[in-house]
């Protein structure tokens, strides 16, 4: 089952922190289809205004142009909220390295000012989004809860020091936290622009524009991709977990393992073009591999992942001929 037969308590407010981006504008929605209220605070820093002129004229839709870097803001933004899905971070391993305070400043004190603002508003459920970058050199796959190694980046250390506040909240405040360990998401509104952006958007626009993509090290490194509708599930079950899972994090994923140069030659047959890429250097701070064992989300959360890699990456692509 996925999760459009979920249900919550009448009236039911969810916050989505981040809401302009990729992943919240797609929660922002998900929401509102769903029949309940939303908020979205987001600073638009990485995030874009066309994600909250979607849905502007909904009823249901509030948009809140603030920093979670400002408690205040944070305070504000929870006043009446059920569930906090907190997705505003900056993104990007290389990008963390070049900008270590910025990230310090924006991923965890913007973090910590969300679950203090959440506790003090008595919210029911605070949702937040970790990454799989948080198992850093653990080298044994797939990847597990409870095995992580060494950090590879101030972007990992950042998700990392999340969940740490986000259990001190659930142990001394007694807030029900729930971490999503993002393995590699993809899908509709993802962001194809910029030296920072993930590479199946970049890709595919690369390839649509007759540009050459260029693959980061040998093409011989895998990842877990997750379609953004497995994503969605995650975020609102969570938001109906049992409190005695509460103070965890859980690896979202789909289960499965493309390696980066199969994904390449799979767009290349998918849009019906020919491109050879070019093999650029290996970037600093990445992972080799990536796979979750994605059996406590089963457990714990009921997640029960239906988009398979190629199931999502067809209509992520039939998105992007459309909307690019
Ligand atoms: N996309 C992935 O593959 C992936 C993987 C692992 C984890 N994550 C995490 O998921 C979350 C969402 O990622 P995304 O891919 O949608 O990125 P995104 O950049 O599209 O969205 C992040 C949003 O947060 C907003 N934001 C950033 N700092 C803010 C601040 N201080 N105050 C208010 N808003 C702020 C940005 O403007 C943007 O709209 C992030 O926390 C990210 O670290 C994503």
């Amino acid at each position: 089952m996925g999760y459009k037969d979920l249900k919550f308590p009448e009236g039911s407010l969810f916050l989505v922190t981040g809401g302009a981006g990729f992943i919240g504008s797609n929660l922002c929605e998900a929401v509102l289809n769903l029949g309940y209220k939303v908020r979205c605070l987001d600073d638009l820093s990485t995030g874009k205004k066309e994600n909250v002129d979607l849905f502007l004229d909904h009823p249901d839709y509030e948009f809140i142009k603030g920093d979670i870097k400002d408690l205040d803001t944070c305070l504000k933004a929870c006043e009446g909220v059920t569930y906090v899905m907190n997705e505003a971070a900056w993104g990007s391993v290389p990008r963390s390295i070049e900008m270590p305070l910025y990230y310090c400043a924006n991923n965890i004190q913007g973090t910590l000012n969300m679950l203090e603002a959440a506790r003090q508003n008595g919210v029911k459920k605070f949702v937040y989004a970790s990454s799989s970058s948080v198992y850093g050199d653990e080298p044994n796959l797939p990847k597990k809860e409870g095995r992580e190694g060494n950090l590879l980046s101030p972007y990992a250390l950042t998700k990392r020091c999340d969940e740490e506040w986000a259990k001190q909240y659930t142990k001394h405040y007694g807030l029900d936290t729930y971490g999503l360990r993002y393995f590699n998401v993809f899908g509709r509104r993802q962001d194809p622009d910029g030296a920072y952006a993930a590479v199946i958007p970049k890709f595919i626009k690369q390839l649509l524009n007759g540009e050459r993509p260029v693959i980061n090290g040998d093409g011989r490194q895998s990842r877990d991709f997750t379609y953004i509708e497995n994503v969605i599930e995650a975020n609102l079950k969570a938001c109906l977990a049992p409190s005695e899972y509460a103070g965890e994090a859980f690896n979202i994923a789909y289960g499965g393992r493309e390696y980066l140069i199969d994904m390449y030659y799979g767009l290349i047959r998918a849009l019906n073009v020919e491109m050879e890429p070019v093999f650029g250097p290996e970037r600093p701070g990445d992972i080799r591999h990536s796979n979750a064992d994605i059996s406590r989300a089963k457990a714990e959360l009921g997640y029960d992942p239906e988009w398979s890699f190629q199931r999502g990456i067809n209509e992520a692509i039939e998105w992007y001929k459309t909307n690019l």
